[in-house]
C-alpha cells in the first residue's frame, strides 16, 4: 500500500499544520491580543476582560448575561477604506475577450477595408502577435483578478466577522471608500453594494434615514449607552462615511452619485447623540439646570457623533448646491453645539479626507489636482483638506481659539476626529500656541505626530495656553495594509466630568496568509478523501499501487513516448517483462 502510506504520511504532516494555521486565522484577534481598551488603559487587563466574555463557565446564576461592567460603554470598531473593486479592474471586461482573434477573423473574411492584400496580411500577422502577447496574458490575468476579488470580499468579511465576534463593539463605522471607484456605472454600483452588504459586511445594516438626523437645538438622544437590548441594534448598524471613491471629489460630485450612495449606504451628513445613564442622585444634582442649578457648567454626558461628507469642502466644486448643503450642515452642527464653557459633551467627527498637515508628518503630504477648464475646473484629487477647511474643523466644530481671551480661554469643546483616505494610517495632534507672539494674528495651527506630542506633553497643555485635538487616520483594512482595524473605547469620568478615550489597532495580516490557509485546508480535505477512497479500494481487494503506477506509466507514455520507447527496447533486450500500458 505505497499510495496509501504516502497519503497517510503526507496527511500526518499537513493536518497539524492546517489545524494550527486555521485556528490562528479564525482566532487572530486572540493571538494578536486585540481588545477594546478599558478605562484603566491597561492592555493586558483589557485582553483578559474580553477573554472572559468568551469563557462559557463564568456566568453567575443570578445574572447569566452578566457583561463585566468595567468595559467601556462606547466601543467603536473603526474600519478604513475597504475599497471593493470589481469589473473595472478586470482587463477582459474593459477590452473584451480575445479581441484580436475577432479582428483576425474579420481580416480573413474580408470584413475590413484594406488597400492591398499585403496590408491585409500585415494586419493579420500583427493581430496574431497581439493574441500571444496581449489577449492570452490578459485572459489569464482576468481570471486571476476574478479569483482575487472573490477572495478579497471574504478576506474583508473575515476581519469584520471575527473582530466583531471577539471584541464586542457597541458601534461600527467604515470611514469612507467603501468602493474602489467613483467612475462605475449604476449596475456595477448596485452589484458592489450587494457585495458590501451580503458578503464583506454580512449581518450589517445601513443606518436608517430617520435615525440619521439633521442637527437641532431641541433633540432626542439617538440612544443610551447602557448595554440594554434596545441598543443592541447599534452593534449591527454600520455608520458609513462617504469617500472619494464612493461619490467623487468636489469636481465630480453630482446629485446622481450622491443619491445612489445614500440609497445603498446611508446618508452622508448627519449626527447621532448617545447618552449615558447616571443614577446617583448626588451626581445628578450637580448637572446644570436653568432654574435649579444655573451656575453649574456640567451638561448631561453625551457623545455627539458627527458624520460628515468632507468631499466638497474645498473649492471649486462641480455642484455648488451640494457644497452649500455641506457648509449648511457644518454651520448647523456648530450652531447647535453647547457653548464652549460647558463640559460633558464629546464631539466625535467621522469623515474621510484627513486634515491639513505639512509634508513629512504622515505618509500623505498636501496635494491638490484640478480638472481642466473644459471639465469644469473642479477638484479632481486631494490627499488632505486645505488649511482653511481644517481650521474650520478646529475652530468651528471644536470652538478652539488662538486668543486666550476668547470664551473659555479658547480651549474649545472636547472631541476627536477619525478618518481614512491615507491607507497607511496616521495619528496626529493639532494645536495652537496661544502665547506665541504678542498678536493673535501671528499664531497658527501646528501638527505633530501623536507620539511626539505626548513626549512633549502637549495634550496636557490644553488648559494652559496650547489647546489642541487629536486626529486619528485609521489604516486601511485592505490586505496590502495588513487588514487593519481600529478599536476606539470611550468612557465618562465623573470626577472631571469629561469623556476619556483610548484607541488601539488590530491587524490580521496580509491576504496571502488568508489564501494560504484556505488552500492548505482544501488540499488536506482532497488528500483525505483520496486516502479514504484508496483505503476502501485496498480493502475490497483492488491493487491500488499497481494501478497507480500503471497509470503513471501510461500518462508518461503519452507525454514522452520516445523515452518509454527507449526503455521498452532496453527492457525487452534485457529480457524483462514490460509494464503493460
Ligand atoms: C509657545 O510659545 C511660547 C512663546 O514663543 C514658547 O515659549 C513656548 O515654548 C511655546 N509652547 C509650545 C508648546 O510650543
Amino acid at each position: 500500500m505505497l499510495v496509501a502510506a504516502f497519503l497517510r504520511n503526507g496527511l500526518g504532516l499537513l493536518v497539524p499544520l492546517a489545524i494550527a494555521c486555521t485556528i490562528y486565522l479564525y482566532l487572530y484577534p486572540l493571538f494578536g491580543g486585540c481588545a477594546f481598551p478599558l478605562p484603566s488603559r491597561d492592555a493586558h487587563e483589557a485582553f483578559e476582560a474580553t477573554k472572559r466574555l468568551h469563557w462559557p463557565f463564568n456566568e453567575t446564576e443570578s445574572d447569566p448575561d452578566h457583561v463585566p461592567t468595567q468595559l467601556a460603554p462606547f466601543r467603536l470598531l473603526a474600519l478604513g477604506d475597504p475599497q471593493l473593486e470589481g469589473d473595472t479592474s478586470i482587463p477582459t471586461v474593459l477590452l473584451g475577450t480575445f479581441p484580436h482573434v475577432i479582428s483576425i477573423y474579420k481580416h480573413l473574411t474580408f470584413q475590413t477595408p484594406h488597400w492591398s492584400f499585403r496590408e491585409r496580411i500585415r494586419w493579420t500577422v500583427h493581430d496574431i502577435v497581439d493574441v500571444i502577447f496581449e489577449d492570452i496574458p490578459y485572459y489569464l490575468d482576468s481570471w486571476r483578478k476574478r479569483l482575487d476579488l472573490f477572495g478579497n470580499d471574504f478576506y474583508l468579511a473575515h476581519i469584520y466577522r471575527t473582530l466583531h465576534w471577539w471584541s464586542r463593539p457597541t458601534h461600527v463605522s467604515v470611514l469612507g471608500d467603501l468602493l474602489g471607484s467613483q467612475w462605475i456605472e449604476d449596475d456595477e454600483f448596485e452589484e458592489r453594494g450587494q457585495r458590501f452588504w451580503q458578503r464583506a459586511f454580512r449581518g450589517g445594516e445601513r443606518v436608517p434615514d430617520d435615525v440619521a438626523t439633521w442637527p437641532a437645538h431641541e433633540y432626542d438622544l439617538t440612544g443610551m449607552l447602557d448595554g440594554s437590548e434596545a441598543e443592541e441594534i447599534w452593534t449591527k448598524r454600520i455608520i458609513n462615511v462617504a469617500g472619494n471613491h464612493d461619490i467623487g471629489y468636489a469636481g465630480d460630485l453630482t446629485p446622481e452619485r450622491l443619491e445612489r450612495f445614500e440609497r445603498v449606504f446611508g446618508k452622508v451628513n448627519y449626527e447621532l447623540r448617545f447618552g449615558i445613564p447616571i443614577n446617583d442622585t448626588d451626581v445628578l444634582a450637580t448637572i446644570h439646570h436653568d432654574q435649579r442649578n444655573p451656575e453649574s457648567n456640567r451638561l448631561e454626558p453625551e457623545i455627539r457623533i458627527v458624520v460628515l461628507n468632507d468631499m466638497n469642502l474645498d473649492t471649486p466644486a462641480k455642484d455648488t448646491d451640494l457644497q452649500d448643503a455641506t457648509y449648511k450642515f457644518i454651520n448647523t452642527v456648530i450652531g447647535t453645539s453647547a457653548a464652549v464653557e460647558y463640559s460633558g459633551i464629546f464631539t466625535l467627527v467621522l469623515t474621510h479626507i484627513p486634515l491639513y498637515k505639512p509634508e513629512g508628518i504622515c505618509v500623505d503630504a498636501p496635494f491638490f489636482d484640478f480638472h481642466g477648464p473644459e471639465d469644469g475646473g473642479g477638484v479632481k484629487e486631494q490627499y488632505l483638506l486645505s488649511a482653511d477647511a481644517s481650521k474650520g474643523f478646529l475652530e468651528g466644530f471644536y470652538g478652539m481659539n488662538k486668543d486666550p481671551n476668547a470664551a473659555a480661554g479658547g480651549r474649545g469643546r472636547k472631541g476627536l476626529i477619525l478618518n481614512g483616505h491615507d491607507h497607511e494610517g496616521c495619528d496626529t495632534y493639532h494645536f495652537i500656541n496661544q502665547t506665541n507672539g504678542t498678536d493673535p494674528s501671528e499664531r497658527f495651527w501646528e501638527v505633530a505626530r501623536w507620539r511626539d506630542a505626548q513626549a512633549r506633553g502637549l495634550p496636557n497643555l490644553t488648559s494652559s495656553g496650547v489647546p489642541g485635538r487629536r486626529e486619528i487616520t485609521v489604516r486601511s483594512m485592505m490586505g496590502d495594509f495588513s487588514g487593519n482595524a481600529g478599536l476606539l473605547s470611550m468612557w465618562f469620568n465623573q470626577e472631571t466630568w469629561e469623556w476619556e478615550y483610548e484607541f488601539v489597532n488590530c491587524r490580521l495580516g496580509t491576504q496571502h496568509f488568508w489564501w494560504f490557509v484556505h488552500f492548505l485546508d482544501l488540499g488536506v480535505v482532497v488528500a483525505f478523501v483520496v486516502y479514504i477512497l484508496v483505503s476502501i479500494l485496498g480493502f475490497v481487494g483492488v491493487d491500488v499501487d499497481a494501478r497507480f503506477f500503471q497509470g503513471v506509466a501510461w500518462g508518461g507514455r503519452k507525454i514522452a513516448p520516445w523515452w518509454y520507447q527507449k526503455r521498452d527496447d532496453a527492457a525487452s533486450q534485457n529480457g524483462h517483462a514490460r509494464i503493460k500500458g
